[in-house]
């Protein structure tokens, strides 16, 4: 079994370059992003609760559908250019977290796990999965989105997604693959 990466391994990444997945200038990204807005279709959320936040770029559309959003990332780096790029959103607070060992209290009704999940070994994305459960309302919302094709992450994307599928403690209520990514919406069973 390969360990969660640490957060060493991403601010070498972010170190070696600011915007590592081309985050804010990919027609991929912009597009998986459109996408990821679409499949909450209309919702608005009252305190929504992103992991892996990165550099900030989808945090920044996230932040346009929510009241309150908490965007997290293990990597220092990563996130002081999230508070810069949406240093004119008061609505949005930032926080160093390596997630799951760290966590806060709360109570969202949205989590959003957007290409994070597969950076944890198996034991660590279950324990990932209990604390969303414990950190969300009943019927919140759970999204996920994750690269499908191979990678030397601990986990497969569609690891991720299978393995939350199979929680008890949640329902699906979208699962589609495009061939390159998957996108799952869960809703906290009651
Ligand atoms: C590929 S980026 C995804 C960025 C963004 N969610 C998106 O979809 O555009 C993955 C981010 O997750 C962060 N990360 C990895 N493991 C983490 C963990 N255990 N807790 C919090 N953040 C983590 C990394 O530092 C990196 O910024």
């Amino acid at each position: 079994m390969k360990p969660s990466l640490p957060g060493s391994y991403f601010d070498d990444i972010y170190r070696r370059d600011p915007d590592p997945w081309r985050f804010a200038s990919s027609a991929y990204e912009a597009a998986k992003y459109e996408d990821t807005l679409k499949a909450l279709g209309d919702a608005r959320y009252d305190s929504a609760f992103e992991i892996g936040c990165s550099i900030g770029v989808l945090t920044r559309q996230l932040a346009a559908r929510c009241a309150s959003l908490l965007s997290v990332d293990i990597s220092p780096l990563a996130l002081a250019q999230a508070v810069e790029r949406n240093a004119d959103l008061p609505h949005v607070r930032f926080e160093r977290m390596e997630f799951p060992n760290q966590s806060r209290e709360g109570s969202f009704d949205l989590i959003l796990m957007s290409e994070v999940g597969y950076y944890l070994s198996m034991p660590d994305l279950d324990q990932a999965a209990q604390r969303c459960h414990d950190l969300l309302r009943t019927e919140g919302a759970l999204l996920l989105v994750h690269y499908v094709r191979e990678t030397d992450y601990p986990l497969t994307g569609d690891e991720v997604h299978e393995r939350l599928l199979a929680n008890p403690g949640f329902q699906a209520v979208t699962d589609r693959s495009t061939g390159d990514y998957r996108l799952t919406l869960l809703r906290k069973a009651g």
